[in-house]
């Protein structure tokens, strides 16, 4: 495994990859690396020939300024388990290699920054104005800002997302079509612990009485799952706030049930061709988001 710093570094390594007609995989993450970012390594190295991983904690991403000094750090771990997973290059590069000062210094991750769209304009319309675009102010920006960043640097054939992110995933496959990026997204699914729990980097924050509370959200889910056909969609709201008001240490942030392609809250089934079910909630002063397609 290679673990390069510099975008020059990368660049000239990939250069070599591209000249012998590797298709290239890759997989930009935040660390604190757990099963569902290996599984996301995995599903890359059936399909690519090349697997690359980056590592990189986005500040401008991040609405709360706690929140970013919190995010866990561990990359000797995260090494390691990319190493094991046969990963062939990690990119983990400063914050200087990705923005300047300039960008950090203004917080240009609006859409109104042409910078990092190189003049083209991307608009994200209602998909980002919901659940966390409406909870998190300027967070999908900063995802789109340095996805796009990211995208161009690595030129993958393919790069992998999570489902866990139903929201972001809508929101990058948005942005490679606004950019026109000959980048093919794909969505593999949320790895989970044997409670339940979407595996999470902000999972290790949680304290062991936590963590056994946290398995309540995908318990929620699996019920709806099951229940959604013979309930309309206020008794399921209804069932949702009832079971999670019993648990004090649960602060509910959103539940939505919405439209899988538009991600518009919807107040039948059957109009849509797909429904997703998705939460926020507040554990701990912890934030913790799940979903389940429902159909
Ligand atoms: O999902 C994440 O870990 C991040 O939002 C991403 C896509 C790596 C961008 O920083």
């Amino acid at each position: 495994m290679v673990v390069l710093n510099s975008l020059e570094q990368l660049t000239k390594h990939l250069k070599k990859v591209r000249d012998q007609n590797y298709n290239i995989g890759f997989i930009p993450t935040m660390g604190a690396l757990h099963p569902g970012h290996i599984s996301l390594i995995h599903a890359a190295q059936q399909q690519q020939d090349i697997t690359v991983c980056s590592i990189f904690v986005n500040p401008t991403q991040f609405n709360d300024l706690n929140d970013l000094l919190k995010y866990p750090r561990t990359i000797e771990a995260d090494c390691k388990l990319l190493e094991e997973a046969r990963c062939d290059i990690v990119f983990i590069p400063e914050v200087s290699e990705i923005y300047s000062p300039e960008e950090l210094l203004l917080k240009k991750n609006s859409l109104e920054d042409k910078s990092w769209t190189e003049g083209k304009t991307v608009d994200f319309g209602l998909l980002a104005d919901v659940m966390e675009g409406a909870h998190r102010p300027g967070h999908f920006n900063g995802v789109a800002q340095v996805v796009s960043k990211l995208l161009k640097i690595v030129r993958p054939n393919k790069a992998y997302f999570g489902q866990k992110d139903f929201q972001q995933l809508a929101i990058i496959r948005s942005l490679v079509k606004q950019l026109n990026l000959p980048i093919q997204i794909i969505a593999c699914p949320t790895i989970r612990e044997p409670s339940g729990l979407a595996m999470s980097s902000r999972n290790e924050r949680l304290s062991h009485k936590e963590r056994t509370s946290a398995a309540l959200l995908s318990e929620i889910l699996f019920e709806l799952k099951d229940l959604y056909l013979q309930k309309t969609i206020p008794e399921l709201k209804l069932f949702v706030a009832n079971k999670i008001m019993t648990d004090p240490m649960i602060e509910l942030e959103y539940f939505e049930i919405s439209d899988a392609e538009t991600l518009q809250k919807i107040t039948h089934f059957g109009l849509t061709k797909s429904a997703v079910a998705c939460f926020a909630i507040k554990l701990g002063g912890i934030r913790l988001i799940d979903n389940i397609v429902l159909y």
